[in-house]
C-alpha cells in the first residue's frame, strides 16, 4: 500500500542493495553511478570554488576556516541553494584560504584544516599536522530514482575501526551510533521504545571522533535520508537521500564540544525564553472544565509545590477546532487566565496542523479562500483524520500561509492571554494512513515539491510560524514566546523547545529519555525534556520521584500525562514521594539563575545545555559508552538512578575534581565511583572551583524580590571562571543593554583561595549582596572582601559563608591547613 510504504521503506527503497562489480572506482554496486574524473576548476567567488568532470560537477565553499560546504550535482546543474536550516543571520567570518593544483589532488587549505581533492572527486580532509579527519570511500554516488525522478544521492567515508558516532537529534538508541544506521522520517511513534526508528524529528546532522579529533557532518537535505555508520558495510560510513542534491557541511572541532556549536551557530540558536519557562510545567491530556484548572492551580499554591504553568491538551477546544474554546467547558477564558495569572500561573495551549473540514469554521473557511491547504498531485486538497474527523493541512512552507496562520494566534494571545504554544502532530501525523501520501504538494518556499521533500521540515514550518505569531502579539506587550514542538528539522530551535513525544511510565523510558535529551542537546537543540513520568501508562511513586529528580537538570521540565492511566500530578503518590517531588522542584527554582546563564550561553554561543561525557571528555575512551552521567551546564553533572528499588550505583567522573552535592564529600575524576542515593537524593556532584548561584525558593518565577544570592563557591587548587549572566527574565530589554554577564574566577592552593568577579553590564539585579557559601574549606582562618576582613559565620548546615556586596571585587579566603 502506499501509505506503508511512506512509513516503512524496503531495504531495496533505502537505497543499498544490488550486486557489486569491479570498475576503476573499485569495487561499486551495479546500478550505482560515479563521478568521474575531475577536467577542470574555477573559482565562483571569494569563497566558492567549482570543480568539473566531463559531467559531474562539485562546488566546494569555504564558510570558515572550520567549515567546508560541499554541493554535488551529477549532471553539473544545481538546484536554487535553498535551506530551511541554516540560520538566515549566520555571518559568513572572512576566511583566508588557499588552492594549490597538484599532479593527481588539489588542495584547499584555510588555517585550520587542509582538504585534499583528488581528481575523483574524492575528498580527504586533515587538520594542519597530517591528520587525517576524515576521508571519502567512494565518495559521491547515486542511483536513480525511477519511480519518482532524480537520483537517491549518496556519500561514503571510510569509518575507521575505532571511529565513534552521535548525534542525529532524538534517537531513542544508545548514545553511540558506531554499528547502527539510522533513517529521518520524522513519524508519530507513539508508545516508541529503544528499537523504534524513524521517530519524530529530523535532524541530519552527526558527530563523529576518533584519535581524540572531533568533527561534524550535517547534511542539509530535507528528503528522507538515511546515515549508516559501520552497519552494512565494515569499515564505511555512509549517508544518503532519496532526491535532491548531495549537499553537506563538513564542521571540524577537534573537540566535540566545538562541533556541536559550530553546527548550532550555523542552524541557528533561539532567542532567551521567559524565565516562567525555565520553571515546573504541569500538562495532563486533558484538564478541563474551568473548575479543574482552578482547582489544579490551587492545589499547587496551597502544598506549596512550585508551578508556573499549566497546559491545556486538545479538549479545551470546540469540536478540536483550532483557535477555539470550547465555551461550555470554558466559558471566559481571559478572566480565568487573567486569575490565574494573579496566582503565577501561565497558561500554554496546544495547536495542532489538522483543521476541520468544516463549512462553519472561520479557520477553515479562510484557509479555503485563500488556496492555504495542502493538495494531493491533481489538485484536491490533501484529507486526512485526526482528532477533528476528517481535516484539511496549512502548508506552512508557503510564507503566505505562515504569516495567515502568525495572525490566527492574536485571539488566544492578545484577548485571551494564553502565554505559550504547543505545537503537536505536526510531523504530519494523520490517523490509519499515518502521514501524507508522497504525492501531497508544497511551495517549500517558492520551489514547488512534493511530501517526499516536504515532510521532514513541515513540523518545523509550522513551529516557525507559530512563534512569528506570538511573536508579533508579545513583543508589543514586552513578553517573549514559547512554542513547543513535537517534529521539526535542523535548525527547529531557533523557533521552539521540544518534548520527546508519546513515552511510557517504565525505567527503560527514564533512562530513554536521558539519551534523548543529551543527544538533542549536542544536535543543536538544548531546549529539550520528556514527559515527566511517561505519557503512556501509570508510574509508580518511586518512579515518577526519580524522573522528577533527573528533570529538575533538563532545560525543559514538565509532567504530561495521557490521562488514560490515573492522575500523575506531584501529589497523587504516597506522602513520602509528594514530599520529595516537592523538595527537588523547589531545589529547581533556586537553581534557576544557573539554569538561565547556561541557556545564556546556549543562545550566544552554541554551548549545549546538557552535556554528554564524551563531549567534555573526548580523550577519555570509557565516556564512548557512559549514557547515564551528564553535565548541566559547566559545573553540574548528574547521574540519574534508573533501576527500581536501586539507591546505590556507580558513576563515572570526568577528569578533575568533583564535590558530591549533598555531604561535600570530594572525589578525583577519570574513575566510576559507587555512590549512594537514597530516594531523597540524585547522584549530583559539583566542579571543584564552580561558583553557584542559588536564588530562595519560590512558588513561582519572580513570585519574590529578595535582598541576598547565595553563591556556593567549592574550593579548588588550581583556576576555573564560572559565568552568571542576569537580564529581567522577560520582554526585551535586554537586547537594549539591560543585562549583565558576571564571571566568577575562582583560584587556591593549599592555603588560600580567591574569588574574583568582573562585571560585563549594569543590569540591576533584585537582590543587593551575595551569601558567599564556601563548600571544602573547613574553617577558614581570615576573609578578605576587597581589602577588608570580614566576619565569616556558620549556618545551619555546618558551612561557612561571609556576606559581601553584590559587586565585590575579590575574596580571599585564607584555609585553615589543620584537618
Ligand atoms: C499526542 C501528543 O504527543 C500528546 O502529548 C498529546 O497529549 C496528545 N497528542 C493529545 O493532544
Amino acid at each position: 500500500m502506499e501509505n506503508n510504504q511512506d512509513l516503512h521503506t524496503t531495504q531495496e527503497e533505502q537505497g543499498f542493495e544490488g550486486n557489486y562489480i569491479e570498475n576503476f572506482q573499485g569495487k561499486v554496486k551495479e546500478e550505482e553511478f560515479h563521478p568521474g574524473v575531475i577536467e577542470a576548476w574555477e573559482k565562483i567567488n571569494d569563497r566558492q570554488l567549482m570543480f568539473h568532470g566531463s559531467q559531474s560537477s562539485l562546488e566546494i565553499t569555504i564558510v570558515s576556516e572550520y567549515i567546508l560546504k560541499f554541493r554535488f550535482s551529477h549532471d553539473g546543474y544545481f538546484e536554487d541553494d535553498f535551506s530551511y536550516a541554516i540560520d538566515p543571520d549566520f555571518k559568513f567570518p572572512d576566511t583566508a584560504h588557499a588552492i594549490e593544483e597538484k599532479e593527481d589532488e588539489f588542495i584547499i587549505s584555510t588555517d585550520k584544516i587542509n582538504c585534499h581533492l583528488n581528481k575523483y572527486f574524492r575528498t580527504k580532509i586533515t587538520d594542519k599536522a597530517g591528520n587525517v579527519i576524515v576521508e571519502d570511500e567512494k565518495g559521491y554516488h547515486w542511483k536513480e530514482e525511477k519511480k519518482f525522478g532524480g537520483n537517491v544521492v549518496i556519500t561514503t567515508k571510510i569509518a575507521p575501526e575505532k571511529e565513534q558516532y552521535f548525534g542525529l537529534g532524538d534517537k531513542s538508541t544508545r548514545l553511540n551510533l558506531r554499528d547502527g544506521r539510522f533513517e529521518l522520517w520524522g513519524t508519530d511513534c507513539y508508545g516508541y521504545t529503544e528499537e523504534t526508528d524513524p521517530v519524530y524529528k529530523n535532524i541530519p546532522f552527526y558527530l563523529g571522533l576518533h584519535e581524540n579529533i572531533g568533527y561534524g557532518i550535517f547534511m542539509d537535505n530535507s528528503f528522507r535520508t538515511f546515515f549508516d555508520f559501520g552497519w552494512e558495510r565494515d569499515g564505511v560510513t555512509s549517508f544518503w537521500a532519496q532526491g535532491g542534491e548531495m549537499r553537506y557541511y563538513f564542521i571540524y572541532g577537534p573537540d566535540l564540544m566545538s562541533v556541536s556549536e559550530r553546527y548550532t551557530m550555523l542552524t541557528g540558536t533561539p532567542e532567551l525564553p521567559p524565565m516562567w519557562a525555565l520553571g515546573y510545567q504541569q500538562s495532563k491530556w486533558s484538564y478541563y472544565p474551568e473548575s479543574v484548572v482552578r482547582d489544579l492551580a490551587l492545589k499547587f499554591r496551597e502544598m506549596e509545590i512550585p508551578c508556573d504553568v499549566i497546559h491545556l491538551d486538545i479538549d479545551y477546544m470546540d469540536g478540536y477546532r483550532c483557535f477555539t474554546w470550547d465555551k461550555t467547558r470554558f466559558p471566559d477564558p481571559a478572566k480565568m487566565i487573567a486569575d490565574l495569572n494573579e496566582q503565577g500561573f501561565k497558561i500554554v495551549v496546544i495547536i495542532d496542523p489538522g483543521i476541520k473540514v468544516d463549512k462553519n469554521y472561520f479557520v477553515y473557511q479562510e484557509g479555503m479562500d485563500n488556496d492555504y491547504f495542502c493538495t494531493r498531485m491533481d489538485g484536491p486538497k490533501m484529507k486526512g483524520s485526526v482528532w477533528p474527523g476528517p481535516c484539511y493541512f496549512p502548508d506552512f512552507t508557503n510564507p503566505l500561509v505562515r504569516n495567515w496562520w502568525a495572525g490566527l494566534y492574536k485571539g488566544l494571545m492578545v484577548d485571551d492571554g494564553v502565554a505559550g504554544v504547543w505545537n503537536d502532530m505536526n510531523e504530519p501525523a494523520v490517523f490509519e494512513e499515518g502521514t501524507f501520501p508522497r504525492d501531497v504538494r508544497h511551495d517549500y518556499d517558492g520551489h514547488p515539491c512534493s511530501h517526499r521533500k516536504g515532510h521532514n521540515v513541515y513540523g518545523m514550518q509550522m513551529a516557525r510560524s507559530t512563534y512569528e505569531g506570538q511573536k508579533r502579539f508579545l513583543k508589543p506587550q514586552n513578553k517573549r514566546p514559547f512554542t513547543i514542538t513535537r517534529s521539526g528539522y535542523a535548525g527547529l530551535q531557533r523557533f521552539a523547545s521540544v518534548w520527546t513525544g508519546d513515552n511510557m511510565a517504565t525505567w527503560d523510558h527514564l533512562r530513554i529519555a536521558n539519551t534523548q535529551c543529551q543527544r538533542l542537546s549536542a544536535s543543536g537543540v538544548s531546549f529539550s525534556g520528556s514527559d515527566v513520568g511517561g505519557f503512556i501508562g501509570t508510574p509508580s511513586g518511586e518512579l515518577y520521584v526519580r524522573w522528577v529528580q533527573m528533570a529538575t537538570f533538563h532545560p525543559f521540565f514538565r509532567t504530561h500525562s495521557s490521562g488514560d492511566h490515573g492522575d500523575k500530578e506531584p501529589w497523587v503518590f504516597e506522602k513520602e514521594y509528594t514530599d520529595i517531588v516537592k523538595k527537588f522542584i523547589s531545589f529547581r527554582y533556586q537553581l534557576l539563575p544557573y539554569i538561565y546563564s547556561t541557556f545564556w550561553q546556549y543562545a550566544e554561543r552554541g554551548t549545549p545545555m546538557l552535556k554528554s561525557l564524551h563531549m567534555i571528555n573526548q580523550n577519555d575512551p570509557e565516556s564512548y559508552y557512559r549514557e547515564e552521567e551528564f553535565l548541566l551546564g559547566d559545573n553540574i553533572l548528574i547521574c540519574p538512578m534508573s533501576l527500581e528499588g536501586s539507591i546505590k550505583r556507580g558513576v563515572y567522573l570526568p577528569k578533575g575534581t568533583w564535590y558530591n552535592y549533598w555531604n561535600d564529600e570530594q572525589f578525583k575524576g577519570g574513575k566510576e565511583i559507587q555512590v549512594v542515593a537514597s530516594l531523597q537524593e540524585i547522584p549530583f556532584f559539583v566542579k571543584a572551583g564552580a561558583v553557584i548561584p542559588l536564588q530562595p525558593k519560590m512558588q513561582y518565577t519572580n513570585q519574590i524580590t529578595y535582598d541576598q544570592l547565595d553563591l556556593l563557591v567549592y574550593n579548588l587548587e588550581g583556576t576555573l571562571k564560572s559565568e552568571l549572566y542576569e537580564d529581567s527574565g522577560e520582554g526585551y530589554d535586554y537586547e537594549k543593554g539591560e543585562h549583565s554577564l558576571k564571571t566568577f574566577e575562582t583560584s587556591g592552593d593549599k592555603s588560600v583561595l580567591k574569588l574574583s568577579q568582573t562585571i560585563d553590564g549594569d543590569f540591576s539585579p533584585v537582590y543587593q549582596s551575595y551569601k558567599i557559601v564556601f563548600h571544602g574549606i573547613n574553617n577558614p582562618t581570615k576573609v578578605m572582601v576587597d581589602n577588608k576582613e570580614t566576619k565569616v559565620t556558620k549556618d545551619e548546615n555546618g558551612h561557612y559563608y561571609v556576606n559581601a556586596p553584590r559587586d565585590f571585587n575579590q575574596i580571599i579566603v585564607h584555609k585553615n591547613q589543620q584537618p
